[in-house]
């Protein structure tokens, strides 16, 4: 049973008692990853999984975060490696420059790289019988890694959940599906006009989440969520999906700022349905940098 983590926490109570406000306006941060461990984010994940600053060419400071998925993980986020933010932030622009889990010994792998925010206390603050969810997502599966998928959740209970999904693959410029969901197993509720935009994404030849470093971010507000790729060559934005329909579609609460890599057994991109194999020996996903602007 999940409970809330901190339903009168310590800090309420000194911020009651100095009188400073609870949540302090959250500063704007650059992690180059230089050296490990980072000062905002903490670690965990399955034992023999690492984090670790690494040289590596073409980084703007020559060094990149390796976050390393043994052979045989479990499945699941508990066995896979993720960085964590120990502060929270609430809206703002929230961008990364990564390379995915790169799985060509072995296609038929499930690995998600994800580049997210989160939260969830187990609190149903607005009182729709579901645990809140806080999540904003970035997320690749190793064996289709032309394919992104874009996720926000502002629910997330046992057997039901809200949230609303992009399916699209960037190298083609294809949207595959644009939908709201209430569960893993219900019907794709297909998402029109203000949810929709843009209705298509250019392509970018070549794209491969896997092969090169790119810098992706989004822009969180109370009323719109825009998700975008920097263009390798000509630095231009691309915009992936501009979300500006109902707010209470959009999260709401302030969220840990996460990078993570792990093993799933049950979900597969559109073009590879057997790829749910746990990998045969390490993988690795390589982050030049994380930021946060509020
Ligand atoms: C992406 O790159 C990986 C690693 O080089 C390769 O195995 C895979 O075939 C590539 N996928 C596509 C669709 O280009
Ligand atoms: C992908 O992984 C394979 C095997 O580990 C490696 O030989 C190859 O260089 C990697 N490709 C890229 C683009 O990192
Ligand atoms: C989450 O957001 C809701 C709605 O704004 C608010 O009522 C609730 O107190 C927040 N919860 C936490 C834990 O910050």
């Amino acid at each position: 049973m999940k409970r809330p983590g901190w339903s009168f926490p310590l800090g309420a109570i000194s911020a009651l008692l100095l009188g400073v406000p609870m949540l302090a306006e959250a500063a704007p941060f650059t992690e180059h990853w230089a050296a490990y461990p980072s000062p905002y984010f903490y670690s965990y994940g399955g034992s023999a999984n690492t984090a670790t600053s690494v040289a590596q060419s073409g980084m703007t400071d020559g060094r990149a975060l390796q976050l390393k998925l043994s052979a045989y993980p479990a499945a699941g986020v508990g066995g896979g490696i993720t960085q964590e933010s120990s502060s929270r932030y609430r809206y703002g622009t929230f961008t990364t420059r990564l390379k995915t889990t790169n799985c060509s010994t072995q296609p038929n792998t499930g690995i998600v790289t994800g580049f997210f925010t989160y939260f969830n206390d187990g609190g149903d603050y607005n009182g729709n019988g579901l645990p809140d969810n806080s999540e904003i997502d970035f997320e690749w599966l190793c064996a289709e890694p032309q394919v992104i998928y874009l996720t926000m959740y502002t629910d997330f209970g046992p057997t039901a959940h809200r949230r609303v999904s992009r399916i699209l693959n960037l190298a083609t410029g294809t949207v595959h599906s644009t939908c709201y969901y209430e569960s893993f197993s219900g019907a794709c509720q297909p998402l029109t006009g203000n949810e929709n935009l843009p209705t298509t994404i250019p392509a970018l030849a070549g794209y491969n989440s896997s092969t090169a470093h790119y810098e992706y971010g989004f822009t969180w507000t109370a009323s719109r969520v825009t998700w975008w790729v920097v263009h390798p060559t000509t630095g231009q934005r691309i915009t992936l999906w501009d979300y500006q329909g109902p707010a209470s579609r959009i999260p709401a609460n302030s969220s840990h700022f996460l990078t993570n890599i792990w093993h799933t057994n049950d979900w597969t991109p559109p073009s590879r349905p057997l790829a749910t194999q746990p990998p045969n020996s390490a993988r690795y996903a390589y982050v030049d940098w994380t930021a946060y602007v509020p």
